[in-house]
């Protein structure tokens, strides 16, 4: 697979990591567009698979996005030109059939895959795979997928949002804690080459709005990590009953200050619960992380460790932001 990746991206990090594109559920007969990084990028699905061009006709220039699928070839919408999933173009609708195709007549294609439900593209050479999530293909537990959800900053802010504890209490009040129960255990964290993660984190979850002095509740025990600068995940198990909840988060930057989320989610419980359900609750809650990430100034999450006050809570972000500058990750795209 040839690669396109233009001289503005090329020293960038990410642009060797798999980012998400779209929802492979969505991703149907037709050819979409998307952003990544600030490259045009056209998708479809043939009989092979997913996958991703430049979003732009090598004759004219035109968004082959805005085309159409055709004996398994995406055509381009401005003179016809037929490209096979390889991106070699096999039909030029204006020269004769025994005319020989010119050899640069090609469209440029981008790593692609499809998993956990979503579409994923890396515009370079992919650093890694994705992480491996054995829950998402386990029968006892119920997968799907949550989002897009547009945020208006650096896709790091939105990844050390998701790795952060102490917001539970305060920002999902009544949802995923309670302000009254907002002090946290000690807790430590692991660093592997490519993974951070915590050990178990107990909270205690009140019954929402009972008023109760009873501490009547659930306590959850979660697990959070940082896969790849912009994948997190983390588990939540009901101590009692086992009951046990995935969320990979996974972010695809637009630009420096946009990014786009999607969440791959397992469950092994409430299978009874429409799936509609289970999705709704999800928006609401990042509809509140969302709201709270976007009032933070930088929207570039900042690396200089002096910039921001860091507290002993703040150990696994502290670690992403290290991490981050190790890798040379300092702003939302580049
Ligand atoms: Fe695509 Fe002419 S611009 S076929």
């Amino acid at each position: 697979m040839s690669t396109a990746v233009n001289d503005r991206l090329q020293d960038s990090v990410l642009v060797n990591e798999w980012h998400p594109v779209y929802k492979a559920s969505e991703l149907k007969d037709e050819p979409v567009g998307v952003i990544v990084m600030g490259e045009r990028v056209a998708l479809f699905r043939s009989k092979n698979g997913v996958n991703a061009f430049r979003d732009l006709c090598i004759h004219r220039g035109a968004m082959l996005s805005k085309g159409y699928i055709k004996n398994d070839t995406l055509v381009c919408p401005y003179h016809g030109w037929q490209y096979d999933d390889k991106g070699n173009c096999v039909c030029i609708p204006a020269q004769g059939k025994d005319k020989k195709i010119p050899v640069r007549a090609k469209a440029e294609g981008y790593h692609c895959i499809e998993k956990y439900g979503i579409v994923w593209v890396c515009l370079g050479e992919p650093k890694s795979d994705l992480p491996d999530i054995p829950e998402f293909e386990d029968p006892s537990y119920r997968p799907l997928v949550c989002g897009p959800y547009e945020v208006k900053a650096a896709g790091t802010r939105v990844v050390e949002n998701f790795t952060d504890f102490a917001h539970l209490m305060y920002v999902h009040g009544g949802l995923l804690g309670h302000p009254d129960y907002a002090e946290l255990p000690d807790f430590q964290i692991f660093k592997e080459e490519d993974r951070i993660y915590t050990d178990d984190v107990p909270i205690f979850q009140p019954v929402a709005h009972s008023g109760s002095d009873a501490k009547e509740g659930t306590t959850y025990v979660y697990v959070k990590e940082v896969f790849r600068p912009l994948v997190g995940k983390l588990s939540k198990r009901d101590a009692d009953t086992g009951q046990t909840l995935y969320i990979l988060l996974t972010v695809l930057p637009i630009n420096d200050k946009e990014c786009t989320v999607y969440m791959a989610v397992a469950r092994n419980y409430g299978f009874d619960v429409p799936d509609e359900q289970f999705i709704q609750f999800q928006d609401t809650v990042f509809e509140q992380d969302a709201w709270i990430i976007e009032t933070q100034k930088p929207e570039l999450l900042p690396l200089d460790l002096q910039a921001e006050l860091n507290h002993k809570v703040d150990i696994l972000s502290v670690a992403y932001r290290r991490w981050l500058k190790e890798l040379g990750v300092t702003i939302g795209t580049t």
